[in-house]
């Protein structure tokens, strides 16, 4: 315990500790929910704000730090966080695409520049990462996080804490993490945001909670807890969650935000009053109470009451002493605001970075011909809402982001081609023609804008300019905040309203390459018929029109892996790899058979599974080779695969392991991914790749929720991806 902390917290009020718990938001920038705060700069003086957020730019930030260090009774320098998610001025492309490289040491590099342009913009703390898996697309912020894997995305959520973080959060440039939200928000019922969710233990530590555990392994310094229930406690509230899970059993030591209003909020879930519910959110374990001001407003009366203790005002408000104290707030409150470094953003360095990200998080879902890379000659018309819109490049939570900074695809594709190719353009169809629902998309600036000119006009205009064409790519799909918080859909297609363009595009007998911009997985059966090529782009960040444009010319060889499954209908939505085996599966062997576990009227499998993504250069796998069929122990066993370019350009395959456990004392999934390795071929190269399994890769939650292992047989598979691999048996002794 620090002598520093502990002679502070004697000469503090308990309404200055209370003061401590109080994070405000003053409304500028990342409003999610009411703001709540009146007399910021007064409160601040009074010593009644811990930390604000939504909120950057060193001068301001230094402007605001004077405030606490100078004119409050303590002079306890504040904490200032924001919502940076895939990057802060130079946006990165949206986790969900980010996640698709499999990438890790990219993805803590995307984590290390945010952290730097932020410190650059006086902040000290990153709401982020975002580590709910979900499985089920209809969740507008499925696009914020790594998908539906827990092994993926606990590697994720790791490489990202290493990257903000460093090895030293007391470093000007480095960031405190905020690991969020805790727990299972990603499995909010229909997939409508906010929505309960109700989930058993066994499903909880085996899918839902490793990521959260990852991140705080790795030395997250904060967790932001949920808005949904958890066993119908609201997280905000729940003392397992916080108190029993997070610092019990995984040993947590930083501190707990609420998330926006949660406290607040549990009146609505049904659990009480503001003051009880403030009393209970502080037993529970949460330290800090963001834009509500329930602990400011009721806390001191609690104390009075009886219903909290000082202990536990001491103990949340130490949590928060110690966070300002390992950023290194105490030593130098203006750690983090140097106006000198306004010039480190948007650097070329970083702009490099986010083109070659943009590039590999794309994720090619077919090439017929192959139609792909396109070759620099002749005319190319570029068509689609999203073919030369800038405006939503950045995609979901890129507050700080510039959109006039980005590069669209029509311009990234002329900067690729050179003088070889004449480009012609045409919008074609609108995201949408309901102005309540472009108003509800443009809530942080003009995304929408709605073209007034009919359908039919705009599909006419583009037919005519395909018609001139040797290739047709038509950049389709969201607008940004189609997907992201507060954006669910039940229809899961690319926006109706683009429909009849791809239709009639199609009809023309023009190749036609269809680049897709998305947060979620899309259900595209229909396309998949219509078009030759498909690429799915996601939202790409600042430089995503020249990363699409490197992998459509062919400067990059795709390599995206998809993270999450692509169903065929929403109606088989949660559809997921990892799934559990049932008592009447259904393996396609006899159709008329009735009852099974299927649909009458569609397909069981997904369009694209999970690890799914094409190349340029097809990868030929020799046989999977296991070292030992019996095994006892500690013994390793050796999983090898030889992996082929058989192509003509070079590029990189990432190679996955699954093991499955078909006889347990709980019901296990088909299959689970317990490792992966990326190899970078060039034409005609073959490598061997290697996976050591041990019994770590073999442990599961049984019943009593003990971590095990159980002797007998395992499956191993390799192969290219969930639904395409080479399996084996082994016997694995006690
Ligand atoms: C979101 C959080 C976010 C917070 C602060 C909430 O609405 O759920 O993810 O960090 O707002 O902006």
């Amino acid at each position: 315990m620090s002598k520093q902390i502990n002679s502070l917290m004697m000469r503090m009020t308990p309404e200055e500790k209370i003061g401590q718990l109080n994070l405000v938001n003053p409304g500028i920038f990342a409003n999610t929910g009411a703001v709540v705060t009146q007399d910021i700069d007064g409160k601040i003086r009074k010593g009644q704000v811990g930390g604000l957020f939504g909120y950057y730019d060193a001068a301001l930030v230094g402007k605001t730090q004077r405030l606490a260090v100078e004119e409050s009774r303590l002079g306890i320098p504040l904490i200032f966080g924001l919502d940076v998610i895939h990057g802060h001025k130079t946006i990165f492309p949206i986790p969900l695409a980010l996640s698709c490289t499999w990438d890790m040491p990219l993805i803590e590099k995307s984590a290390r520049i945010a952290a730097m342009e932020a410190t650059a913009d006086g902040l000290n703390w990153v709401f982020s990462p975002m580590v709910d898996i979900a499985r089920d697309p209809r969740w507008g912020r499925i696009a914020e996080g790594a998908g539906e894997d827990p092994y993926l995305g606990s590697k994720v959520a790791a490489a990202m804490v290493r990257g903000y973080q460093g090895d030293d959060l007391s470093r000007p440039d480095t960031v405190m993490a905020c690991v969020k939200h805790l727990a299972l928000y990603g499995d909010a019922e229909g997939g409508r945001d906010y929505n309960t969710t109700d989930m058993s233990r066994l499903k909880m530590h085996e899918y839902y909670l490793p990521p959260y555990k990852a991140a705080v392994e790795a030395g997250a310094g904060s967790v932001m807890s949920s808005f949904n229930e958890v066993d119908g406690v609201p997280a905000a509230g729940n003392k397992w969650l916080m108190k029993d899970l997070l610092r019990g059993l995984w040993g947590f030591n930083g501190f707990v935000v609420t998330d926006y209003t949660s406290i607040n909020e549990m009146t609505c879930h049904g659990t009480g009053g503001l003051k009880e519910n403030s009393a209970r959110a502080l037993k529970a374990g949460t330290d800090m109470d963001m834009v509500g001001e329930c602990f400011l407003t009721t806390l001191l009366e609690s104390l009075e009451d009886g219903s909290v203790s000082m202990d536990d005002i001491d103990a949340a408000c130490r949590r928060i002493l110690e966070a300002k104290e390992r950023l290194g707030l105490f030593d130098d409150p203006y750690r983090y605001v140097d106006e000198k470094r306004a010039g480190e953003v948007l650097s070329e360095d970083s702009r490099a970075a986010a083109r070659d990200m943009a590039a590999r998080s794309c994720v090619l879902l077919k090439n017929d011909g192959p139609l792909l890379p396109l070759k620099k000659e002749g005319t190319i018309a570029v068509i689609g809402p999203l073919a030369d819109d800038k405006r939503n490049m950045p995609g979901t939570w890129s507050i700080a982001s510039d959109w006039t900074q980005c590069v669209s695809v029509l311009e990234g594709m002329k900067n690729a081609a050179g003088a070889g190719v004449k480009f012609l353009h045409a919008a074609g169809a609108n995201f949408t023609r309901d102005p309540v629902l472009a108003e509800r998309l443009n809530f942080s600036g003009e995304r929408v804008l709605i073209d007034p000119r009919s359908q039919q006009e705009m599909i006419d205009e583009a037919l005519k300019v395909a018609r001139k064409a040797d290739v047709v790519v038509a950049v389709v799909g969201e607008a940004q905040e189609m997907s992201g918080e507060a954006a669910s859909r039940v229809d899961i297609g690319i926006p109706q309203e683009q429909l009849p363009l791809i239709d009639a595009l199609s009809k023309t007998g023009k190749p036609l390459v269809l680049v897709i911009a998305t947060g979620r997985p899309l259900t595209l059966v229909r396309e998949c018929e219509q078009a030759q090529a498909m690429l799915l782009m996601w939202f790409g960040g600042t430089e995503a029109g020249n990363g699409v444009a490197d992998v459509l010319f062919g400067h990059h060889n795709p390599s995206g892996r998809l993270t999450a499954t692509f169903p065929r209908h929403v109606g088989q939505v949660p559809l997921y790899y990892n799934h559990k085996n049932t008592g009447r599966p259904y393996d396609g062997a006899k159709p008329a058979e009735k009852f099974k576990s299927r649909y009458l009227d569609v397909e069981n499998g997904p369009l694209f599974p999970f690890g799914f993504g094409l190349g340029y250069a097809p990868f030929e796998y020799g046989p999977l080779r296991l070292d030992k069929t019996e095994l006892q122990g500690a013994e390793t066993l050796t999983a090898a695969i030889a992996v082929k370019n058989a192509g003509d350009c070079a590029g990189e395959e990432t190679v996955q392991l699954y093991v499955s456990d078909p006889v347990a004392s709980v019901t296990r999934s088909v299959k689970d991914l317990k490792g992966f390795e990326k190899v970078f071929l060039q034409p005609g190269e073959e490598k061997d790749v290697s996976f050591a399994v041990t019994t770590e890769q073999l442990m599961f939650f049984n019943g009593d929720l003990q971590r095990v292992w159980e002797p007998g047989e395992f499956v191993i598979h390799v192969g290219r991806n969930s639904g395409d691999v080479q399996s084996a048996s082994v016997q694995w002794k006690k």
